[in-house]
């Protein structure tokens, strides 16, 4: 079972400090953070704010915004489904429906055991390979329901795979 890392907040402090004073240097440093701890846990955005002077409110801003930034931990296999309307008039529902069904999970939610996490996005930028879907940086395209199921067994889906 993966869980999403203990916290190190010394070396999240670290991190911060890389940055202290330099407001412009938000968003790397949220990348950076994104990147160290998989996620912006919510407790370091007080000591985000404080570093590079702003207010808590501005960093909760830029976090919402970005769509690559996260406030929780997510899954191992971060699955991201198109709904964008050439998937859609490919069947890109059924496909949506189908990949819920096989995780057991809605959009935007992450398996208790953080092996998966749904979403949806506007669209993936291959239309051309309708319906599509991404398993953490990996394409699938010209999806049907049983090539779904097995894109998801490759993830370990049917197997309750360790890393
Ligand atoms: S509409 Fe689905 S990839 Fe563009």
């Amino acid at each position: 079972m993966t869980q999403p890392k203990e916290i190190d907040w010394g070396l999240m402090e670290a991190t911060i400090n890389k940055h202290r004073g330099e407001t412009w240097a938000l968003i790397p440093l949220l990348q950076e953070i994104q990147a160290v701890f998989g996620y912006i846990p919510p407790d370091s955005i007080e000591p985000i704010s404080e570093a590079l002077h702003l207010f808590p409110s501005q960093v909760q801003g830029v976090v919402s915004f970005y769509a690559g930034l996260s406030l929780k931990p997510k899954g191992k296999y971060v699955v991201r489904v198109c709904r964008g309307t050439a998937c859609h008039v490919k069947g890109g529902q059924s496909i949506l429906r189908v990949i819920k069904k096989e995780l057991g999970l809605d959009e935007g939610e992450t398996s208790p055991d953080y092996q998966f996490t749904l979403e949806t996005v506007a669209c993936l930028g291959a239309c051309f390979l309708a319906p599509t879907m991404m398993v953490n940086s990996t394409y699938f395209g010209k999806l049907s329901p049983p090539k779904v199921t097995s894109v998801l067994n490759q993830y370990g889906k049917d197997k309750g795979e360790d890393e």
